[in-house]
């Protein structure tokens, strides 16, 4: 009879997000799968309802209820004092394959950065924008969409563009895209079209903006950054650099004024392009978030942004805004340049526009701020020999382990025991002088920093 599968991530097998209602009726149809499917053979033991409510952040009285309910339909057996346990596997023919991601290995803790809180997506909000646009757009706005993105869209992002960020943008200067990485690669397009052949990016740098620049068939050329960000005195022979400078990822240092100044005066020198990736620069939790450097030098710096850490990855919107002196050559390079269904850049520019961006934004940044001390404090009670830095903005930080701790066996190690980790060295040209890992906190549930942090301290 097999044991209690400890290693099941309860939360993700038995995924209980959805729309409100009877939340003990979908965590019962998630059991119920699961025993269909064989995911949960006979003899299974299901974790304590204390236990699994922790785990799916729910009431244990909804885990008794689901329980009671399949134990009533014949597909659980409870005895008292023992594990509720399967009690019913399906036939040969009846059973289906498990779905994907029950198969794939799912981290119990995730410590990789990238994605925001997927729980605090405005569900109720984004369906109401969704609903007044559907039902006040004239049926002309349902033909084909139109090039560079909606003109609302464009006129709300440049309007919150220059409010929250201080950048230079006309409506017209703006194109909506899917996000950074389909942006970068459009701009570098044209780029090649001027004739460039290389663009600098920072290193370490995210794999995705090097992929961006490599999928225009150009050269990715590394440069180096240190504590006050890019190193501007070694873009050499470049005409084009992709710069993070309101939090540099992966380190968090945010560009330092002198070379904010520096990287102008090199862009106007070689009358080259900074390419400004803002990707979560509305992030600042100790002081307010600096201006863009494209609001000091819009001829030549194009500034790319998304929802992709403020609201979802999953919804496909960013931005980017061109000096204009680039625009021919970006529409030539990119002639067919699709956009983002226009139905939800109509929802987008009504979120913006009513104030439920803001009022997103000014929430979720309480809540990581909260959570970032919490990880802080974790850190430094259970890793008093590391350090962290980069703390200050966005929803990851570095963690300095310090001695010589093999981060490459740590992170197996790591996801072995279901912590997923990520090397600092994952995203750099050569390896650092110090070993370091990267933790991203946006998307962990704040119960999960006390354990992930033991864990990982467990390890090293
Ligand atoms: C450095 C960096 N830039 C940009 C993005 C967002 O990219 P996109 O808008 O293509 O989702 C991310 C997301 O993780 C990022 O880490």
């Amino acid at each position: 009879m097999p044991e209690s599968q400890t290693n099941l991530s309860w939360d993700v097998l038995l995924d209980l997000s959805g729309p409100a209602g009877a939340r003990h009726e979908r965590l019962a149809g998630a059991l119920r799968s699961a025993v269909r499917d064989g995911v949960l053979p006979v003899g299974t033991a299901l974790p304590p309802s204390r236990k699994l409510a922790t785990d799916l952040g729910c009431s244990r009285w909804l885990v008794t209820q689901a329980y009671g309910q399949l134990v009533a339909e014949g597909y659980l057996e409870a005895r008292t004092g023992a594990a509720t346990r399967v009690s019913w596997s399906p036939g040969r023919d009846e059973r289906r394959p498990p779905a994907a991601r029950v198969a794939a290995p799912v981290p119990r803790y995730d410590l990789a950065p990238g994605v925001p809180d997927l729980r605090a997506f405005p569900r109720r909000r984004w369906a109401d924008a969704l609903r007044d646009v559907l039902t006040t757009m004239p049926h002309t706005e349902f033909g084909v969409p139109p090039l560079g993105g909606h003109p609302r869209l464009r006129a709300v992002v440049a309007e919150y563009l220059r409010r929250c960020r201080g950048a230079s943008a006309a409506p017209r200067d703006v194109t909506i895209c899917a996000g950074v990485t389909e942006g970068v690669t459009r701009v570098c397009r044209a780029l090649a079209a001027r004739g460039v052949t290389a663009v600098a990016v920072e290193d370490p740098s995210w794999g995705r903006t090097r992929q961006a620049v490599a999928a225009a068939g150009l050269t990715v050329v590394p440069v180096p950054v240190d504590e006050d960000g890019v190193r501007v005195d070694l873009l050499g022979g470049t005409r084009a650099v992709v710069v993070t400078p309101a939090h540099q990822f992966p380190t968090g240092t945010v560009l330092a004024p002198a070379r904010r100044a520096a990287l102008v005066a090199w862009a106007r020198d070689v009358d080259g392009l900074v390419l400004e990736d803002d990707y979560d620069a509305e992030f600042r939790y100790d002081r307010r978030p600096v201006g863009t450097v494209q609001g000091m030098a819009p001829a030549h710096v194009a500034l790319f942004g998304s929802v992709s850490k403020t609201l979802s990855p999953a919804l496909g919107i960013g931005w980017h805004v061109l000096p204009p002196a680039w625009t021919e050559s970006y529409q030539a390079a990119n002639p067919a340049a699709a956009t983002p269904s226009v139905v939800d850049q109509l929802a987008l520019a009504a979120f913006i526009d009513q104030g439920g961006y803001d009022r997103h934004l000014r929430a979720v940044r309480l809540r990581y701020r909260s959570r970032r001390d919490a990880l802080v404090a974790a850190l430094a009670t259970h890793l008093p020999d590391s350090r962290t830095t980069g703390v200050a903005a966005g929803l990851h930080l570095l963690l300095h382990l310090g001695g010589a701790v093999d981060t490459g066996a740590l992170v197996r190690r790591a996801a072995a025991e279901g912590l997923r980790l990520v090397d600092l060295a994952a995203y750099r040209s050569t390896p650092p002088e110090e070993p370091a890992l990267v933790l991203g906190y946006g998307n962990l549930a704040d119960n999960a920093v006390l354990p992930a942090v033991a864990l990982l301290a467990s390890l090293l």
